[in-house]
């Protein structure tokens, strides 16, 4: 089984861009605590992009290459009716994640149009929200036990 963890733009600079609000790891960091937390059998793939349409391409791809869906938009959570809809023509789990406390920062950043698509969501958890995702999706795919 796959696991599809997806990062929206800006996320290429985690760990350097705004320490203050997102902290000083990396998506490489990201990549490697999920990993760590993966059972045998299940597999990690993770992207990012920087473009809305190469992002709803991959989505698109998970339809048949992925068993559920980790996704960090990054601003398009905040924009992008075209990535849920995406994610609504994909049938496995999805979790959201937030490096930051979306709710405690800006208005604009308040809502979400993908929280309605998303089987769980996390923000302010810093990365170890994604570990904590990657957990999740395994309890709903059945794997690890
Ligand atoms: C973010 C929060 C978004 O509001 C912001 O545009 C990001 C990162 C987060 O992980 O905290 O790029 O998704």
């Amino acid at each position: 089984q796959t696991i599809l963890i997806l990062n929206g733009p800006n996320l290429n600079l985690l760990g350097r861009r705004e320490p203050e609000i997102y902290g000083h790891e990396t998506l490489a960091d990201v990549e490697a605590r999920c990993r760590a937390v993966c059972p045998a059998g299940v597999s990690i793939d993770l992207r990012q992009s920087n473009h809305e349409g190469v992002l709803i391409d991959w989505i698109h791809e998970a339809r048949e290459s992925a068993t559920a869906i980790v996704i960090n938009p990054g601003a398009f959570t905040h924009t992008s009716i075209a990535i849920l809809d995406a994610l609504n023509a994909f049938e496995g789990p999805v979790i959201e994640v937030h490096v930051s406390n979306v709710h405690r920062r800006e208005a604009f950043r308040h809502h979400s149009y993908v929280s309605g698509r998303a089987d769980g969501v996390i923000a302010g958890f810093g990365i170890e929200g994604y570990e904590a995702a990657t957990r999740r999706i395994c309890t709903l795919i059945g794997a690890g036990h």
